[in-house]
């Protein structure tokens, strides 16, 4: 079993997956620091491209749930000796790999270590190229979920949840996992972004697309996600002009001060502050930016033990 997208789970699946969440939520919450769920499995973070949230509160959910972690960065390894994902791969695997975390700048590099028969391991993608972040999409549901029904979260999509994510959509496989999970669990989910930022594959996505912020930010949604922009993934020639930028796309404090009080604002991180988002707004108390953070590991502890419980039997 591998979790490498959310354009193929299910309503059920998903949450499921954030039910479980909330269990290993509820857990940390009553200060139990361990869980023995995953004692004897071993974990490898597998990280191509840099990571500062994804890495470490993957590190922290298989810590909490007692695996053993082998934490990896191409940085300084064999693979800027030319060593191929394969024997990366492989070398990990024999070292007592039962699950693989892998960040890769490579879309579909997740997808081709769980398929290609190289390792025997259950492959959870931390991040795709501009494909795929499920997690951080589980995350983002988890958090809209819990800020809308607390505690009778339980069971619950996110059925008629208006959601607009601005910004740079053509790099963010953030952007991506999102739209594919949100709209399964029944929210509704708007792009707005400069027509440059815009993939050309969107009419087959289940999402309008606009561009004009403040006439959706005007329909008072539920939710602002806020997106980076990919400055390392674009040719300096297309990089928009900043101060352009911020002025017609970004959450300024003239745009924050307009919103309803009952707008929350995201952001998955690492933000440009003055950019896509003022520090005003990121540090506002509708700001879920923090809860972001903390609930990933939560929902990765959840992801965790799907793949690798025992208990579960192998899947
Ligand atoms: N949101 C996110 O993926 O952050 P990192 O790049 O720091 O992991």
């Amino acid at each position: 079993m591998h979790l490498l997208g959310t354009r193929d789970l299910a309503r059920d699946e998903a949450i499921n997956l954030l039910d479980i969440a909330e269990d290993m939520a509820a857990v940390q919450e009553r200060e139990v620091k361990k869980l023995p769920t995953l004692r004897g499995k071993t974990v490898v973070n597998l990280f191509f491209e840099d990571s500062t949230r994804t890495r470490i509160s993957f590190e922290a959910a298989a810590k909490r749930l007692s695996a053993d972690v082998i934490n990896f960065s191409a940085k300084g390894s064999s693979v800027s000796k030319g060593e191929s994902l394969k024997d990366t791969a492989q070398t990990l695997q024999a070292m007592g790999a039962d699950g693989v975390v892998i960040r890769h700048h490579a879309s579909g590099a997740p997808h081709t270590l769980a398929t290609s028969g190289w390792i025997d391991a259950g492959v959870i993608n931390a991040g795709d190229g501009t494909h795929e972040h499920p997690t951080q999409a589980l995350l983002d549901a988890f958090t809209i979920r819990r800020r809308l029904h607390g505690a009778a979260s339980r069971g619950r999509g996110l059925d008629d949840v208006r959601v607009v994510i601005v910004g740079d959509i053509l790099h963010s496989r953030v952007a991506r996992s999102n739209v594919w999970l949100l709209t399964t669990l029944g929210a509704e989910v708007e792009l707005v972004a400069p027509p440059t930022l815009v993939p050309v594959d969107t009419a087959a996505w289940p999402a309008t697309i606009g561009y004009d912020l403040d006439a959706a930010l005007a329909a008072a949604p539920d939710v602002v996600m806020m997106l980076r922009i990919q400055a390392e993934r674009m040719h300096a020639a297309f990089f928009p002009n900043s101060r352009e930028y911020a002025r017609t796309w970004g959450l300024d404090d003239a745009r924050f001060d307009r919103l309803p009080g009952t707008t929350m604002v995201m952001h998955p991180g690492p933000m440009n502050r003055g950019l896509e988002i003022s520090a005003r707004a990121a540090d506002s108390p509708r700001s879920t930016v923090r809860e972001q953070v903390a609930n990933g590991v939560s929902v990765r502890m959840a992801a965790l033990y799907l793949l690798l419980s025992s208990e579960r039997g192998e899947a």
